[in-house]
């Protein structure tokens, strides 16, 4: 009888274990982000009207709890993602936690990215349907994630002190902007001509023949710079609260691609249509009833909460560099994520129809 296990065994077995916890980090991220269309197609079935031998169109309660369990499930897997993204590190990172990181990082993105990838496919004229292409894909890319070597990264990288500097100016720049059109898109509550006259007032300001290629360049730096940050931070042990700081600016960096690429190109040059709030709500459908406009859905909910929380997230960094003490910025944070999400679900609320006066 063996009293003590083994020290070699005991090696083994935590080796073993670490190389499945890898694995299941990388193939988890691939399949929920592989799933995730899959998922909104069963919330578009489950809230189509059946039209019985009566011709009554009717949705049943059953249907009704399905639909917000799809869309619950569909909200989910950003955010497993970023639990995943924020596992504990191991103290000396390997290739493959590094990997399996920024693989799980992307993956957040998965909302976003089948947005921008449905909007080039139908630029591109394409006729296979999305599904088809994006789920292998995925497959695929957890199947290469997975390949990574278990060697140790000796050094540990360290952001370059300017680049963050930058990013925060540009980003407060940005800021002005982007506060003020989720202020204008708050209007749709009120009805589509009060969030069209605020955007008239705005749009006098950052539609500007100098603003709107200042704008742009500032986006464009943002996504840059906060990428560059991103790959350096992601090799490093970074406590939760910085994980999800990477994770939101992550997906804020495609969001925002994908976002003026339909603003800039697909709308205003390829339809040559107005970009109003018609084509914001995917009218005359709507987001909910639309097979395709569904995707709009997390995808704006959760631009709107990531381009919040990010912000919130670099403040509660700049508090901490002036000395306030952790407990108070994290309740800081916590609540500016509360505040967030409100902030969301109410221009979620008032994009599908809910008007409050
Ligand atoms: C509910 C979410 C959102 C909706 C429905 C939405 C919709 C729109 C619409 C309709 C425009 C055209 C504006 C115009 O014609 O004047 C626009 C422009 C733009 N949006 Fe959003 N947006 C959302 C969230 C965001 C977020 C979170 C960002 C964060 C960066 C963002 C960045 C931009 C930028 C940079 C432009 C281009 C501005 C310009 O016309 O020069 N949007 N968006």
């Amino acid at each position: 009888m063996q009293a003590f296990p083994n020290p070699e065994d005991t090696l083994v077995k935590s080796t073993k274990i670490s190389i499945d916890s890898q694995l299941l980090a990388v193939w988890i991220p691939a399949l929920t982000a592989a799933i995730y269309p899959w998922i909104l197609d069963a919330f578009h079935w489950s809230v189509t009207p059946t039209v019985s031998s009566n011709e009554s169109i009717r949705i049943n309660s059953s249907s009704t709890f399905l639909a917000a369990l799809l869309l619950i499930a569909a909200f989910a897997v950003p955010l497993i993602n970023i639990m995943i993204a924020s596992r504990p590190q191991l103290s000396k990172p390997t290739a493959q936690s590094v990997r399996a990181r920024r693989f799980a990082l992307l993956a957040v993105t998965a909302p976003t990215v089948y947005v921008f990838f449905g909007v080039l496919s139908y630029m591109a004229g394409s006729k296979v349907p999305d599904t088809w292409i994006w789920t292998p894909v995925w497959l695929l890319f957890g199947y290469l994630a997975s390949r990574s070597t278990d060697a140790v990264i000796s050094e540990q990288p360290r952001t370059s002190a300017h680049l963050r500097v930058a990013h925060g100016i540009s980003g407060s720049i940005a800021a002005l902007y982007v506060v003020f059109h989720i202020f204008n898109h708050l209007f749709g509550l009120i009805s589509p001509e009060a969030h069209a006259a605020v955007m008239d007032i705005g749009r006098t300001v950052y539609r500007a023949k100098i603003i709107e290629p200042i704008l742009v360049a500032v986006m464009l730096f943002q996504i840059f710079s906060g990428l560059r940050l991103v790959w350096t931070w992601s090799e490093t042990l970074a406590d939760r609260y910085r994980v999800f700081q990477i994770a939101s600016g992550v997906f804020m960096s495609v969001f925002i691609l994908g976002h003026m690429n339909s603003v800039f190109f697909y709308a205003r040059t390829w339809l040559d249509i107005p970009t109003d709030w018609a084509f914001a709500a995917g009218l005359p459908t709507g987001l909910i009833h639309d097979p395709w406009n569904i995707r709009l859905l997390p995808h704006y909910a959760l631009g709107v909460f990531f381009v919040l929380a990010h912000l919130i997230s670099g403040l509660r960094v700049v508090m901490l560099a002036h000395g306030v003490n952790s407990s108070r910025a994290n309740r800081f944070w916590w609540a500016g994520l509360s505040f967030s999400v409100f902030i969301s679900a109410a221009i979620m609320c008032g994009m599908t129809g809910l008007r409050l006066v």
